[in-house]
Formats: structure tokens, C-alpha cells, sequence
């Protein structure tokens, strides 16, 4: 029988998925059967975000995140909200506002309605996603521009007081790196600095293939950790595609060259060598630190689901993930397995 992820790491730290609607309304079973098997957290990928949940001024649409409650529910797993503030789908309402005070009511109702109906039934929110630039400023959003840089802080106060159970997270990529970090840890003092509570810090890990950052990884765990604040690993893939299948342009390159997509019949030995021994060494570093980090949650259930067959075209043939296509355990799921021995 295939060993199964949340029990090998049961003492360690929580494993989790992020669902989509297909897997959310269990369309597919396949999908149900590895999430039953394998995880204890799920993570939606969508269905929470502003622009699904909250479409229209005054109009919210729970359809589908109260199906992913029940549904976690029914299948005794955690539910980590993402993500009540983030620039991006941003509901087109939203970005239409023009006054402060109107944007402002916006913020305000969104995150108290969504926070105060999910709570006791997320265990956490990620409250604020991707503020930051790559060399730690402030990232100049709607949010930040309409509301000034204190929203962060105002966007904590609310969950809390609409969810005063609920963990509270803030999440970003890159924030492993030394630039992003200090900016990442500048924010999370000023949020403590006004009296508001934040339990932790999503670091999210789409890395790239041969390119695992360890070394910034480590120091990460070990300053975050060093705030009081929990870690976890909110979005982890690894992409496995050439930088050249990359870009902003890659749609149209495609398309003249459709070579490009270059693992359309499988993924060569050698990347799935490397793919697996990446793996490897981030789980080896996950436990190491294990009494620091709460959760290591996978952007997706199988490499058939990954939006990385879809950014940033459509199309693309991507393998990033522990599980394939025909829902099957691939190499880098047995190396993950077999860290835990030597602990
Ligand atoms: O649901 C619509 C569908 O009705 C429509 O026909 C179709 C046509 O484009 O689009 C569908 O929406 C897509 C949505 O995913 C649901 O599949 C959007 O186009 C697409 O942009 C959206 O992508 C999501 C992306 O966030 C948006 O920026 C990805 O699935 C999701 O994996 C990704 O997740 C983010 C995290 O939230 C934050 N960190 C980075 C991570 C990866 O970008």
C-alpha cells in the first residue's frame, strides 16, 4: 500500500493541498481519494479570494467556500483561509472605486463579513498576501495607495476582532530572501509594535527545479521563528520548466514554436532525479526544524491540477508536484517519505 504523507509527518507538522472548484465539489474522485489518503489541510486556491466571494458591492457568493467547509468537515481536515486582502483578483467593483472612503468600506466589510461567517471554521487566514516588493518596500497596491501602508496593521486588527480564534498569518513569496525578508520582518514589528496579534508567516515556496533556495530557507525559519511567529509552508511546487519556456512572451514564442513545451511526453530522468532530490533536501530541512514549523501545504493535490500548466500561458506541461497525472506517487514522493526515517 502507498505510505501516506499526513501520517508519516503526524508528529511533525500538518500536510495540505490547495483545492480547486473541481475538487471542492468533488467532481473528481480521484482527487478525493488521494486528499482523504494523503492530507490534513486543504488550502482553497480560489473560491476565497475577493473577487470570487465578494463580486458585487453589498453581493457575496459563499457557495463554494462553505462547500470546501463542509467538505472539510465530513473529511476531519483543517481549513487554512486564503486570503481576505491581495491586490491580485481583486473583485473588478473594487478596482473601480475612486474615493478613499468608499474603498475604505470596502476593506472594512469584506474582511469582517468573510472573517466573522468563517470563523471557528477556518484554523487560519492568510490576512494579508504579497504586500511587499522584491527589495522589501512596500508594494505600491490599491491597498497601499488608497489606504496608506497602515492597512496591514488595520487588516490584522479586523480579522481579530471578527475571528478572534482564527490564526493569523501573513504570506508572500520570495520572503525567504534576504531583501524581501527584512522588509517582511520590519512589517511584522510595526503590526506587533501597534498592539495587534499576528501568530505567523507564510513563506509560500514556488521554487524553481535545481534552484531550492536551502540557505535562505533555513535562516528564514530560524529569524521568523526568532519574532515568536510560526512558519509555514503555504503554496510549496517546484517548477520544473526551462527558464526559456518563461516570460511574459512565452505565449507568443509558443506558438511559433511549440518545441518549447518540451515535456509534453513525460519528464526526462534526470529532472525527475532532480526534482526528487530537491524534495528531498527541503523535507530533510522541514525537520530539522520541525518544532518551528506548523504546516508544509502543496499548491495543488497532482501536477495535472498545478496552475503551472497555465502560467503564464495556457498549455505548458508542467510536473511540479509530489503526485502525477493518473494520481500516482512519483520518485520525489518516496525520498519524502524516507526523511523521515533518519529522524
Ligand atoms: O474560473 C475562471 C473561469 O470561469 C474562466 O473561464 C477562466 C478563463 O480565464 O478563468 C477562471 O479563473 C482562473 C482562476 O485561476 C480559476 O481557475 C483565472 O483565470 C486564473 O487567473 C486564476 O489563477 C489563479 C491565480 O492565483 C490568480 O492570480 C491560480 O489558479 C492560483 O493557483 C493562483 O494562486 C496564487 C496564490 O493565490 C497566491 N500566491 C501565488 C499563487 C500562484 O499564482
Amino acid at each position: 500500500t502507498t505510505p501516506s504523507l499526513k501520517r508519516t509527518f503526524q508528529n511533525d507538522f500538518m500536510i495540505g493541498a490547495a483545492l480547486n472548484t473541481q475538487q471542492i465539489m468533488e467532481r473528481d474522485t480521484n482527487a478525493s481519494r488521494l486528499v482523504a489518503q494523503q492530507f490534513n489541510a486543504v488550502t482553497p486556491e480560489n473560491v476565497m479570494k475577493a473577487m470570487i466571494i465578494h463580486p458585487q458591492w453589498n453581493t457575496y457568493n459563499f457557495e463554494w467556500a462553505d462547500k470546501l467547509i463542509e467538505y472539510g468537515k465530513k473529511n476531519n481536515l483543517q481549513i487554512n483561509g486564503h486570503t481576505l486582502i491581495w491586490h491580485s483578483q481583486m473583485p473588478a467593483f473594487a478596482r473601480r472605486l475612486q474615493s478613499t472612503d468608499s474603498f475604505r468600506l470596502f476593506f472594512t466589510d469584506h474582511i469582517t463579513t468573510v472573517a466573522s461567517r468563517y470563523r471557528d471554521k477556518v484554523y487560519s487566514w492568510d490576512v494579508v498576501n504579497e504586500a511587499l516588493n522584491e527589495d522589501g518596500t512596500m508594494r505600491r497596491s490599491p491597498f497601499f495607495t488608497k489606504l496608506g501602508e497602515d492597512y496591514v496593521t488595520e487588516a490584522f486588527r479586523l480579522t481579530q476582532a471578527a475571528a478572534p480564534n482564527t490564526q493569523l498569518y501573513y504570506n508572500d513569496y520570495n520572503n525567504e530572501r534576504p531583501a524581501k525578508r527584512a522588509g517582511c520582518i520590519a512589517l511584522i514589528n510595526k503590526i506587533k509594535a501597534a498592539g495587534v496579534r499576528i501568530d505567523g508567516v507564510g513563506i509560500q515556496g514556488h521554487w524553481q527545479v535545481g534552484k531550492v533556495p536551502l540557505k535562505d530557507i533555513e535562516e528564514s525559519i530560524l529569524q521568523y521563528s526568532a519574532l515568536g511567529l510560526k512558519l509555514a509552508f503555504t503554496e510549496l511546487d517546484i517548477e520544473v520548466l526551462p527558464r526559456n519556456f518563461q516570460g511574459a512572451d512565452v505565449g507568443q514564442r509558443m506558438k511559433a514554436d511549440p518545441s518549447l513545451n518540451p515535456y509534453t511526453s513525460g519528464l526526462p530522468d534526470d529532472v525527475q532525479q532532480q526534482l526528487a532530490s530537491d524534495y528531498e533536501a527541503l523535507f530533510q530541512l522541514f525537520l530539522k526544524h520541525r518544532d518551528k514549523i506548523e504546516r508544509v501545504t502543496f499548491w495543488g493535490v497532482n501536477d495535472g491540477a498545478s496552475w503551472l500548466n497555465d502560467w503564464p500561458v495556457r498549455g505548458r506541461t508542467n510536473y511540479p508536484l509530489l503526485f502525477d497525472r493518473a494520481f500516482n506517487p512519483k520518485p520525489a514522493f518516496y525520498k519524502v517519505i524516507a526523511t523521515r526515517k533518519g529522524v
